[in-house]
């Protein structure tokens, strides 16, 4: 799905995105008027301190919640003039997503783990399609290996496996080294890179690491809600 885009060449469009929640001391503003587009194949680093919104940012991307004003335009598709299902098979079939923490079903092997988006997509060639990006991601001798059995750099390779094998037009990733020592985060994130380009996927990428955000295309910097961009390619 990697060449899915809108009639300006745009995989995702972000405009105005503000996102506002209400608590028992008044409103507080998360997001602050967000507007931005990517091109397919682009990667953009989403840097800034703890807090400044960037999960929230990326959470609105994916449509997994809900802006207080602003669009979303994900391949030419107006997410939240969506209702939730609609958004949910949109989110299905365009979005990918590698968390800090994983996320593998632990009662399934890594081979399971990759063939289950696959499967869910009715894709009868499942078997072979997750071998071989195991196989690509260096874990060919790992396939009926449970998780728990893996390390930490090896579990989300099988993650990364997992979202890139569906061959998704956007890929969302929220500190995906967050949780590995240098080195390893390091090679998760050359392979992650390396992905990004074989599949043309476009890449939103959250990190802390100023090294590893200097490799993506863009960097935006949020400040307390707020957009700097920094650097464009
Ligand atoms: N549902 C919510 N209700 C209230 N505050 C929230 C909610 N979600 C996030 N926040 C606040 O919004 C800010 C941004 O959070 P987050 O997007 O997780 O930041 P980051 O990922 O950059 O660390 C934080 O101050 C957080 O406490
Ligand atoms: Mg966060």
């Amino acid at each position: 799905m990697g060449t899915v885009v809108d009639k300006t060449g745009s995989i995702i469009e972000v405009k105005g995105v503000t996102k506002q929640v209400h608590d028992a001391s008044g409103v507080l503003t998360i997001l602050h008027e967000i507007s931005f587009r990517l091109a397919a194949r682009e990667s953009v680093a989403i840097v800034g301190a703890s807090g400044s919104g960037k999960s929230t940012l990326l959470s609105i991307l994916a449509g997994l919640d809900v802006p207080s004003a602003g669009q979303v335009r994900l391949a030419g598709i107006d997410l939240f003039s969506l209702d939730e299902d609609a958004r949910a098979a949109v989110r299905g079939e365009h979005v990918g997503f590698v968390f800090q923490s994983f996320q593998l079903m632990g009662h399934l092997t890594a081979l399971e783990n990759v063939m289950l988006p696959l499967e869910l997509r009715g894709e009868r060639d499942a078997r072979r399609m997750a071998t071989e990006m195991l196989q690509r991601v260096g874990l060919g001798a790992r396939l009926g290996h449970f998780p728990k059995l893996l390390s930490g750099g090896e579990q989300q390779r099988v993650a990364l496996a997992r979202a890139f094998v569906v061959r998704p037009a956007l890929l969302l990733a929220d500190e995906p080294t967050g949780s590995l020592d240098h080195a390893t985060g390091e090679a998760v994130m050359q392979l992650m890179l390396e992905l990004n380009r074989e599949v043309g996927t476009t890449l939103v990428l959250v990190t802390h690491d100023v090294g590893i955000a200097a490799r993506c295309d863009r960097q935006i910097r949020l400040v307390a809600g707020r957009m700097q961009v920094e650097a464009e390619a």
